[in-house]
């Protein structure tokens, strides 16, 4: 059934939230994954307040995170198991389910702006290596020496074999228009075989979007996420109780019990009311909305 569009007339109040990754608490390191998630907010909240739509405020926000060092997507993602960056990345629209993906992919500094090029540019939703690479040449997008992705701190990671690194980035926007998009990227798992594709880059197990409903962003046990398809389940559980706070809960209580294994989902309803949860000890979140003042970062 197409979604239906018109439950509550536009406009609607524009609003934002991003994540950081579900995963350890680094305790001295919070003021820089606040600081981090603060500023992917605002940009994409600037594209939402100039009157831009949801999907270049995703696209935006999740931009600013994957040039920031500290988290595991673009610049600053785990290596695999040969040492090397190979990301995955998902965006969505939620008026005509439009997406796009990559998975496996190197030498791109920003995935998700790829993932969008698949979307709006192919007749495909999702591209993988060598291939989504061509493509990203054919569309000029840059491509960056791979070495470029490779931060100090996951060099010494890699060689201390710390194993389960997360840290997968994502945002989910509504504009004004009632569109709803989600986008979501990541390095993936520290150590994953070369070739290993996660939940991020795969519609409906890390990303989702349904204006009349919402979207959402999954971060976390990428294998775990896949095994129960996260994302739609999620906005399964919105659409059943109207509760972005319960649904985001009740899909992660799935997520431990039938996916057997932990991480976290942001979402936002077609009301632009916002909800998370995670299973992990911390879950960097940033949210802002024509309703604040400033960005809130609850964590
Ligand atoms: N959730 C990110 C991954 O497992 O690849």
């Amino acid at each position: 059934m197409p979604p239906q569009r018109d439950r509550v007339p536009a406009p609607r109040v524009p609003s934002i939230i991003v994540h950081g990754g579900a995963g350890a608490d680094p305790v001295e390191g919070r003021d820089e994954l606040r600081a981090g998630v603060r500023v992917a907010v605002l940009e994409g909240w600037r594209v939402l307040a100039g009157g831009g739509s949801a999907l270049g405020a995703v696209e935006r926000a999740v931009r600013a995170l994957e040039d920031h060092p500290r988290f595991n997507a673009g610049r600053g993602s785990v290596l695999t198991s040969a040492g090397t960056v190979e990301t995955d990345a998902s965006i969505m629209e939620g008026d005509r389910l439009q997406c796009g993906a990559v998975a496996a992919v190197s030498r791109i500094a920003n995935p998700v702006t790829l993932a969008r090029r698949v979307m709006e540019a192919s007749r495909h939703i999702l591209l993988v290596g060598e291939g989504a690479l061509a493509f990203a040449r054919a569309q000029g997008l840059p491509e960056c020496d791979p070495e470029a992705l490779v931060t100090e701190r996951q060099r010494v990671r890699h060689r201390e074999l710390v194993a389960a690194t997360k840290g997968t980035v994502g945002a989910v926007a509504l504009d004004r228009h009632g569109t709803i998009a989600a986008a979501t990227s990541t390095g993936g798992l520290a150590g994953k075989l070369p070739g290993r594709v996660g939940d991020s880059a795969l519609i409906g197990c890390g990303t989702y979007a349904e204006s009349s409903t919402g979207g959402v962003s999954c971060t976390g046990d990428g294998e775990a996420i896949i095994r129960v398809v996260l994302a739609r389940r999620a906005l399964d559980y919105l659409q059943q109780a109207d509760d972005a706070d319960y649904a985001a809960r009740v899909a992660v209580d799935l997520l431990v019990e039938e996916g057997r294994g932990h991480g976290g989902l942001i979402l936002l309803d077609w009301r632009g009311r916002t909800g998370w949860a995670h299973s992990t000890p911390l879950m960097p979140v940033a949210l802002m909305s024509a309703a604040f003042t400033e960005p809130r970062v609850p964590f």
